[in-house]
């Protein structure tokens, strides 16, 4: 199987938002990840509900939400009737994962669960019949722009070895460009996050094609 591609709008250029859209459509991109931060669980604020809605009315595209929030299971409903096709929340949040997990299922979503870089990937094993993807963090989350953490290809590996035989796919995130997709994809990444190194592209279409086909 290919590699899949979701382009992170946190990079992307607010103002033109809808043109940025229809970009990352034309470069072929896959998803698009939209990154839900709260000044609490991570020391940084993004974008809610109302931009959600507007770019779900926008794109025909699969809409990837990665909350980095805590208490995740508040906001489900409001994040699936926004749009969201996966919702993603993080294991280190304040939340029961399975009731948030059922919940993310009940409002029709694939269910994601992410861990920072410094939680063990077997604090996965409890929730792996449930879910669709592991979102492995590459960088500590917060912030685009940030160096891929080199010591976090292990864990991907490991991840993968971990879920062998299952229909679960790894998604790896932060510091993903030309030069580090190759660790992630060959430890194991299925879906490749890229923020600011899609959106900084004066041709995003064979950035996308490069990251598409590393083997
Ligand atoms: C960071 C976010 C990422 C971020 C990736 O907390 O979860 O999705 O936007 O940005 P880059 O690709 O610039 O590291
Ligand atoms: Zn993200």
């Amino acid at each position: 199987m290919n590699t899949k591609i979701a382009a992170s709008l946190l990079s992307a250029d607010m103002l033109h938002l809808g043109d940025e859209l229809e970009r990352v459509k034309q470069a072929g991109v896959d998803w698009i990840h939209y990154d839900v931060m709260d000044g609490w669980f991570v020391p940084n604020l993004s974008f809610g509900l109302p931009e959600l809605q507007a770019i779900s009315k926008g794109t025909d595209m699969f809409i990837d939400v990665h909350l980095m929030i805590n208490n995740p299971a508040l906001y489900i409903r409001n994040f699936a009737k926004s749009g969201a096709n996966l919702i993603t929340f993080h294991l280190e949040s304040l939340t029961d994962p399975f009731t948030t997990i059922q919940t993310i299922r009940e409002y029709g979503c694939q269910v994601g669960i992410s861990v920072k870089p410094r939680t063990p990937a077997k604090a996965l094993l409890p929730f792996l019949d449930d879910i669709d993807v592991i979102l492995v963090m590459t960088v500590e989350p917060g912030f685009g722009g940030q160096s891929y953490m080199h010591e976090m290809t292990a864990k991907i590996s490991e991840i993968r070895n971990m879920i062998q035989g299952r229909n679960i796919k790894i998604e790896v995130d932060g510091g993903v460009d030309n030069t580090t997709a190759p660790e992630a994809v060959s430890a194991g990444a299925d879906i490749l996050v890229s923020g600011s190194y899609l959106f900084k592209q004066k041709e995003m279409q064979r950035a996308v094609e490069k990251l598409r086909n590393i083997k």
